[in-house]
């Protein structure tokens, strides 16, 4: 059966044009005006409303195991999450830990999606230690068609790695034409910083910022980018926080390093004195990099609008509030991560967008297309185009409404964005040529979402 999207404004993140989108199965197969189809098809009628690609989050975490718990989401609810929200495919990050068989884990994080997820979804594999069976793992699973890898800076001794072995995963990551992503802190300042604040009877969760300053994410940012400058892997710096980690990445940039730069969500609109208000309420806002004085939003917003920060992900990780208490006596326990995969895009088009500070096309590219570009998945994600898979998001920029946990699709008893107004929200939205989504309810199909197949690239 067929799909008729009519009279829509296509906005991809090069173009503006009103036309009606044909999807026979799963593909985009004509795109133009007036366009018929044969009975059985179904037809929704996109006027006043715009026609964006599939929206991709190239950074999630789905039932992550992490600081004595685990993430809340499954792909059940986060890929429903995902779906309600706009966002078509997502990459999650694969992280056994140092302690564990990096093939065993990809095999064990593949088996907990399949058959699970609406949307589609890939992985960035992380490597958690670079032993001598991490090689031919590493390109085993790069011959499955995983062509990221992640690494950590920071959590010492549990997903980071020592700089010896970032060194031969970027070797490697080179020859195979793998992207390399990081997190990066300086693990050794952030351990030392957070004993030294705990020793000093400073134990609430308005700690949890000074124990990783800005400087300890310039620093790894410098340092993750000196390391692609000497192996000539291409890398991509996720959750990017604050201005001088992002000067740094600039100056990298500005000498010839390959190195693409991510922030999320939760750094553009949130600052640290959430973290601040005390008690339980500021253990929802502890992540990691922290979350920022709120001096650092403008340069964030500035770099996106230029196109400096390449991609807006999420970094979704949800802990409920009695995961969050693990922390109440000691911010070092408190589990890192603010959920956001449901409400990225309308935050973005709303702060961004519709409050005048991104263009459309910047929002599409950031928050879609160049994901897709980057970790290989252009041009059959992040387009609209004929042979593209037709993952299509119908939005109503005439919606007007507030973010509420009442309401919401993720697994969490809280949404640290209660209250924030949005100004558009999609009503209709597509899975390879299937509604998920339809006048803002759901009706997506489980296990519908497949595992997406990347080559490596060789940038
Ligand atoms: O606080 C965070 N970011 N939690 C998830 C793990 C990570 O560092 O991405
Ligand atoms: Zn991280
Ligand atoms: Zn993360
Ligand atoms: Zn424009």
């Amino acid at each position: 059966m067929g799909l008729l999207i009519k009279n829509g404004e296509i906005i991809t993140a090069d173009s503006r044009y009103k036309a009606d989108i044909y999807a026979e199965g799963e593909t985009i197969t004509r795109i133009g005006n007036n366009l018929d189809a044969p009975p059985g098809t179904e037809v929704i009628d996109a006027r006043g409303k715009y026609v964006f690609p599939g929206f991709i989050d190239p950074h999630v975490h789905i039932y992550l195991p992490f600081m004595a718990t685990f993430a809340k989401d499954t792909h059940e609810t986060g890929s429903k999450a995902a779906l309600m929200g706009g966002t078509t495919t997502y990459i999650e990050m694969c992280c056994p830990s140092r302690n564990d068989d990096a093939l065993e884990g990809y095999n064990l994080w593949k088996s907990k999606a399949e058959g699970n997820s609406y949307c589609d979804y890939t992985f960035h594999m992380s490597v958690t230690k670079f032993d001598p069976k991490t090689e031919a793992q590493l390109r085993e699973i790069v011959a499955d068609g995983i062509s990221s890898f992640k690494i950590f800076l920071s959590y010492k001794n549990f997903f980071g790695v020592e700089d010896g072995e970032m060194y031969q995963t970027m070797r490697l990551a080179k020859e195979l034409g793998v992207i390399v992503t990081a997190h990066c802190e300086n693990a050794e300042l952030v351990g030392q910083l957070q004993q030294k604040l705990l020793s000093e009877g400073k134990t609430g969760p308005e700690w949890h910022e000074p124990s990783r300053p800005e400087s300890v994410e310039a620093e790894g940012t410098n340092r993750f980018a000196t390391f692609l400058e000497n192996t000539g892997a291409t890398g991509y710096v996720v959750h990017l926080s604050c201005k001088p980690a992002l000067d740094a990445a600039l100056a990298a940039k500005a000498r010839g390093v390959p190195l693409y730069i991510e922030s999320v969500i939760p750094h553009f609109l949130l600052d640290k004195t959430y973290a601040e208000q005390g008690g339980v309420e500021a253990m929802k806002y502890i992540m990691s990099p922290p979350l920022r004085e709120k001096r650092n939003q403008k340069a964030l917003w500035d770099a996106l609008a230029q196109g400096f920060i390449d991609t807006v992900g999420t970094d979704h990780c949800p802990f409920d509030t009695s995961q969050k208490l693990l922390g109440k006596d000691a911010f070092t326990s408190i589990p890192n991560g603010i959920p956001a995969i449901e409400d990225r895009v309308n935050l973005l088009y709303t702060y961004g967008v519709s409050r005048g500070h991104l263009d459309i096309h910047r929002f599409v590219d950031a928050a879609s297309t160049r994901a897709a570009k980057l970790f290989g998945l252009f041009p059959r994600k992040g387009t609209i185009a004929v042979g593209s898979d037709a993952d299509l998001v119908v939005y109503d920029p005439q919606y007007r409404g507030k973010i509420s946990v009442a309401t919401q699709s993720v697994n969490n008893d809280y949404n640290g964005f209660e209250g924030f107004e949005i100004d558009g929200k999609p009503s209709v939205v597509t899975v390879r040529g299937k509604v998920a989504v339809r006048e803002g309810q759901f009706v997506g199909e489980k296990g519908r979402g497949k595992l997406l197949r990347r080559e490596p690239m060789y940038f």
